[in-house]
């Protein structure tokens, strides 16, 4: 372990005592994550900023996925200065801007996360973009060019494309080459999407897609669709696929697994995939690598320009996450955690 002196014992968090949804979440000092327990793969963080996720939302309801034992400091995203290295960790130096995702923990001024889902900040790159970058962009481009092996010139679809996720995979499927429709409920979050770069943009919620995007004059035979909504929208979404289309599952907003039917995936030969970002990064580590390499370039190079939808202190995350439940955001919305640099152990 690396580090150097004098870190508070104490720090400020949100906490998680019960779940459910609404929450009675609260701001609450609890212990800091010691410097000397650090496991030889991990970094101790001091949190700058965290990203706001929708997973939050079902974390803190208890119905994610990965299950947290209570009480728990939730948020899965941050950014942060390196303070403190374990002793597998090579080439991350103290003070050094990082963006990295956490299982739980976030939501708090300092943070353990493994060396595999971490990614540097590029200079120039502000704490409210880089606290919402590691997530989005990165399931975005594991998405689309792993799993979908989306290519260039072919056509993407972006369910819930003002989301978080979904403008990221809008400037994603540009980067890569493609032509991009966005979808959203809301003819509000046009002026976003377009902006994300995309083709076209249809305000979609329910019936037939395929016709929607014929009416609205869009193409409507894509090679990709990106589904972050699930549910019925799935389906109808399948229904656009062309010859050998791929559906890359990714999130579930309405609340629903899709139930999708066996005789439409063969008849058009449709692969069926998942995505699933959080353990991708662990189990493969040199594409992770190598997907921030490709980020950052791009993000270098003016092709990724992450959208910040608002900026709240600890005490607003509980708020910006029941708005962000319902749809409320077109962009990423960021928790500013800064505390005083300088203090060390
Ligand atoms: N698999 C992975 O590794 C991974 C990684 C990150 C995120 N995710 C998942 O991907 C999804 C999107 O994440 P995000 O961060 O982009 O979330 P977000 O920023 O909250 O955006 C989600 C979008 O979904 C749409 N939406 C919300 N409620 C809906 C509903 N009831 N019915 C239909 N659409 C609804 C909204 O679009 P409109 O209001 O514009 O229609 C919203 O913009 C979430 O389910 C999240 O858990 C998965």
């Amino acid at each position: 372990m690396t580090a150097a002196q004098t870190l508070p014992n104490t720090m400020r968090a949100l906490l998680v005592r019960e779940t459910g949804w609404p929450n009675r979440m609260q701001v609450a000092e609890v212990p800091r994550p010691a410097a000397q327990a650090l496991d030889a793969d991990s970094v101790l963080v001091r949190v700058r900023a965290a990203g706001l996720n929708f997973a939050d939302t079902l974390s803190i309801a208890g119905s994610y996925q990965e299950k947290q034992q209570l009480p728990f400091v939730p948020g899965a995203e941050l950014c942060g200065e390196v303070a403190a290295v374990g002793a597998g960790v090579q080439g991350l130096q103290l003070g050094e801007r990082v963006m990295g995702q956490v299982g739980a923990g976030a939501y708090a001024e300092w943070a353990v996360v493994h060396k595999d889902r971490l990614a540097r900040v590029p200079a120039g790159m502000p704490d409210t973009q880089a606290a919402g970058f590691y997530i989005p962009y990165g399931t975005a481009l594991c998405a689309l060019r792993e799993r979908g092996r989306l290519a260039a010139g072919e056509t993407l679809l972006v369910l819930g494309a003002a989301g978080a996720v979904g403008l990221a995979a809008v400037q994603v499927g540009k980067a890569l080459g493609a032509r991009v429709i966005g979808v959203s409920r809301s003819p509000a979050k046009r002026e976003a999407v377009m902006q994300a770069g995309a083709d076209a943009f249809v305000a979609w919620s329910s019936g037939d897609l395929k016709d929607a995007l014929g009416k609205a004059g869009v193409d409507p035979g894509v090679d990709v669709v990106l589904d972050m909504v699930g549910g019925d929208a799935s389906a109808a979404a399948m229904r656009c696929l062309n010859f050998e289309g791929r559906l890359v599952v990714v999130g579930f907003t309405s609340g629903q697994a899709p139930a999708l039917r066996a005789n439409h995936i063969l008849v058009k030969n449709i692969d069926i995939v998942g995505c699933y970002w959080g353990p991708y990064q662990q189990l493969r580590p040199v594409q992770t690598r190598r997907a921030f390499d490709t980020l950052l370039a791009w993000y270098g190079a003016g092709l990724l320009r992450p959208q910040i939808a608002d900026s709240v202190p600890l005490e607003g995350v509980a708020h910006a996450l029941e708005q962000l439940a319902c749809g409320a955001y077109a962009g990423k919305v960021v928790a500013q955690i800064s505390i005083p640099s300088g203090a060390s152990e």
